[in-house]
């Protein structure tokens, strides 16, 4: 059930908080990872029991999540499609706000550039092709389709299984006049595919092998770098989640699965084996850095993949910023 490969989760530890307070296992499910199936090869939307994903919720030891859940609309106990689109957009438009607050765009600015002045200097077949994976609203490629500045030889994609999302996304993009395109599709399997693969925020969904499967792909699908950002896990992160979700989301499903995801967001050394793992014959580095006394006001890092040939013009072009960048693999 949901967009995700199926999780494959190893026993959980339990150091998180369920909404209630309660200790609750880290690796339990967001319920936005439970309200929506596809079909795997033509994304056809499939039914999704309502009962089903709120005993889910129970049996992970989220009593708050499955009340949220159960309060959705269904018929015959299947949830409704066009409900859980509505919600979904709504969240979605408090995780742009976030996403603005957070300055995503010039965060993933920040090293996408000089990764795309390292691929022109190693000569990679042009258009250079950025294609988000779970872009959502597409608010990071629209910022840099808007501001990135990132040059006439770059096109850019997001990718999401979601229609709504990519319809919202499509009619944002052309409202503001912007050039860079939307699909329906799982980005893995582009028929034109993509020279750098990017992310924010949608790492942590995936799971044990599933994260492997997740570098796997990108590495099958014949891209020459990828860069992954997610939330940096802190012991700090879970409290400041909760803080700024109960101050600045209203819709209940963005406040648990705000919370929940920076309690199983992965730690940087996890993100490293798994893309290590997966992505053969590229290499994996953490774009992160110490920020001594205060590591909470980093708030994301990343995971980042090149062709080994691009690991020293990638730190040449990051300039200071590539104090940040520890050592590939
Ligand atoms: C947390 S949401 C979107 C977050 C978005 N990046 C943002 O910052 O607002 C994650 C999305 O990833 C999508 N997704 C997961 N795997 C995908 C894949 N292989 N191709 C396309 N979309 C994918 C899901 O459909 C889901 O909508």
């Amino acid at each position: 059930m949901g967009p995700y490969p199926k999780r494959v989760s190893p026993a959980p530890s339990w150091t998180g908080w369920d909404d209630t307070g309660i200790l609750a296992p880290v690796d339990a499910p967001e319920i936005s990872d439970l309200l929506i199936a596809y079909d795997p090869d033509t994304l056809a939307r499939l039914p999704v029991r309502r009962s089903a994903v709120v005993e889910r919720l129970r049996a992970a030891g989220r009593p708050g999540a499955a009340r949220i859940a159960a309060r959705l609309p269904a018929r015959d106990d299947v949830l409704d499609e066009a409900a859980v689109d509505a919600l979904l957009l709504r969240v979605h438009a408090e995780l742009q706000r976030l996403s603005e607050e957070f300055d995503q765009g010039e965060r993933v600015r920040s090293v996408l550039a000089p990764l795309l002045d390292a691929l022109r200097a190693a000569g990679a077949p042009r258009p250079l092709r950025v294609v988000d994976v779970g872009c959502g609203l597409g608010y990071v490629v629209r910022w840099l389709a808007a501001r990135g500045g990132l040059g006439p030889d770059v096109e850019l994609v997001g990718c999401d299984y979601n229609g709504a999302l990519i319809a919202s996304a499509r009619a944002a993009a052309r409202d503001e006049g912007l050039s860079c395109r939307f699909h329906v599709a799982n980005a893995f399997t582009l028929r034109e595919p993509a020279t750098v693969f990017i992310s924010t925020g949608v790492i942590h969904h995936f799971r044990g092998d599933a994260l492997v499967a997740f570098f796997r792909e990108q590495a099958r699908a014949g891209a020459l770098a990828f860069v992954h950002f997610d939330i940096k896990p802190t012991h700090l992160s879970p409290l400041g989640a909760w803080i700024f979700h109960q101050a600045r989301m209203r819709e209940p499903l963005s406040r648990h699965d705000g919370v929940l995801s920076a309690l199983r967001a992965h730690a940087g050394a996890a993100l490293l084996s798994a893309a290590r793992a997966g992505a053969e014959g590229l290499s994996s580095a953490l774009f992160d850095g110490d920020i001594g006394l205060f590591p909470v006001l980093r708030v994301m890092h990343a995971v980042v993949g090149v062709r080994p040939d691009l690991r020293a013009p990638l730190v040449e072009r990051l300039g200071p910023r590539g104090r940040r960048l520890g050592a590939f693999s």
